[in-house]
């Protein structure tokens, strides 16, 4: 059973995940009416989906351990970006915030002892480290190309191959 403060907690996650969902279908949506980029607008419409499940997964947990799950009201994300670098320093930006906020859930199941949460959340804290360090490559590669539109276009044919989903 789920403490009061956890399942609050375990919420505000629920938030966190339909959140960067909501984030990376803004991406998707901004990257396709650029010119190029369909490979980046796959990758994040993918992303989006992944962040779903990781909601669901949530969801469903917090309500099999006889918590109550609340699908959670979403503001707008960032719809429009200045460039492709800009989007991926705010995917990696997300990906930091969301590995704190696993961070001190971990904390909070060790501090009260709840070790079905701390073994459930195992698999975010695997998620997490696969998730920053592909946005850490993909950061990296882009600071090499530059300007450089062969690079660009290679870097667009090649994302797909940097998902982070695990088929
Ligand atoms: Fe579910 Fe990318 O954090």
């Amino acid at each position: 059973m789920l403490s009061k403060s956890m399942q609050e907690a375990l919420n505000k996650q629920v938030q966190m995940e339909a959140e960067s969902s909501q984030a990376y279908l803004a991406m998707a949506s901004w990257a396709e009416i650029q010119p190029g980029l369909q490979g980046v607008t796959d990758f994040f419409y993918k992303q989006s989906d992944e962040e779903r499940i990781h909601m669901l997964k949530l969801i469903r947990f917090i309500n099999e351990r006889g918590g109550f799950a609340a699908t959670p009201a979403l503001e707008q994300p960032m719809i429009t970006f200045q460039s492709l670098r800009r989007v991926f320093e705010e995917f990696l930006k997300h990906e930091l915030k969301v590995s704190d906020s696993i961070n001190d859930l971990v904390h909070l199941a060790l501090t009260e002892k709840d070790y079905a949460t701390h073994n459930f959340l195992q698999w975010y804290v695997n998620e997490q480290m696969e998730e920053e360090r592909v946005a850490r490559n993909l950061n990296d590669k882009l600071e090499m190309i530059g300007d450089d539109k062969s690079g660009l276009y290679l870097f667009d044919r090649d994302i797909m191959n940097y998902r982070t989903q695990k088929e």
